[in-house]
């Protein structure tokens, strides 16, 4: 059984300033909630008992999120206020979450890096900070475990995307060896568009085998000058079986201004305590 996840959470939020000038974009609230607690309860939804987040500078209010907050609980229970002194302990206690600091903002691939020591000889998963996926059915990291565990091989959520969007995205190349299932062959990350092998891209959700992180040590570099998970994932597949999924659900990257504003909406509407009024609201303004 996969326990293990990893959520880096390191990066700048350069799209959604300036808020995140001074708040780490994993904490910005989407509907009343941060964007990394929905990714952590995706995780634990999925059967993850241990969390490695990956932060830095900056980000201390997301260890603070996830740690006790014995003064609130506390006025909580005065006030007699008890589902929300429940909504507040159930943060903290959801599972096992450690930190560890990446020293400079160098990429993806150099935030996963920071995982090997905890990990150790264990597949795990991957979760990216700033990606909510939102499904109906089971949790996209669910959908993958139960590919992992037929196959035994990394495998990564893929969706398809406009053919001019590519080069927002890793990109995979392969065939469709079921509905929905692709043996990989190749992965570039963020291509121009004429030189995309393909329009599916890796949708922020993984699972890997520990082998990823031999190529992890030895990958360079790459686009933005940053060291690219994509490019230790292409040298992998060389010679490791990768898969990708094309997952159910839908990916909310809440990284740039008007998707964030979407995905507010998108949830908002779904929550049955303000969903109601929300929409007769945006009836009204329409
Ligand atoms: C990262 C990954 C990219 C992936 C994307 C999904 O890019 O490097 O392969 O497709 O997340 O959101 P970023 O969005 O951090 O530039």
């Amino acid at each position: 059984m996969l326990k293990k996840a990893v959520i880096p959470a390191a990066g700048f939020g350069t799209r959604l300033l300036p808020a995140t000038k001074n708040a780490p974009k994993e904490m910005i609230p989407v509907v009343d909630t941060p964007v990394i607690q929905y990714v952590v309860e995706e995780a634990v939804a999925s059967g993850i008992t241990d969390i490695l987040m990956i932060i830095g500078k900056g980000k201390r209010a997301i260890e603070e999120h996830f740690d006790r907050n014995y003064e609130l609980e506390q006025r909580l229970i005065e006030k007699e206020k008890d589902a929300l002194l429940q909504s507040i302990r159930h943060i903290s206690d959801m599972a096992n979450i450690h930190f560890v600091w990446q020293k400079e903002q160098n990429g993806l691939g150099d935030a996963i890096r920071y995982a090997e020591q905890h990990v150790g000889n264990e597949p795990f998963a991957v979760l990216l900070g700033d990606t909510i996926m939102d499904t109906e059915v089971e949790p996209v990291l669910l959908q993958l475990i139960e590919v992992f565990e037929k196959y035994q091989s990394s495998v990564v959520a893929m969706e398809r995307v406009a053919p001019e969007l590519v080069s927002r995205y890793g990109v995979m190349a392969g065939s469709e060896i079921s509905p929905g299932l692709i043996k990989a062959t190749d992965l570039i990350e963020k291509p121009k568009p004429e030189e995309a092998p393909s329009n599916l891209a890796i949708g922020g959700r993984y699972i890997f085998t520990p082998q990823i992180f031999d190529y992890l040590r030895e990958v360079q570099p790459g686009i933005n000058n940053e060291v690219q998970l994509t490019d230790a994932m292409r040298m992998m597949v060389k010679e490791h079986d990768m898969y990708g999924l094309l997952y159910h659900g839908q990916r909310h990257d809440v990284g740039n201004t008007l998707d964030f504003i979407k995905t507010n909406v998108t949830l908002g509407l779904k929550r049955p305590d303000i969903g109601p009024d929300l929409l007769k609201w945006l009836k009204d303004q329409l």
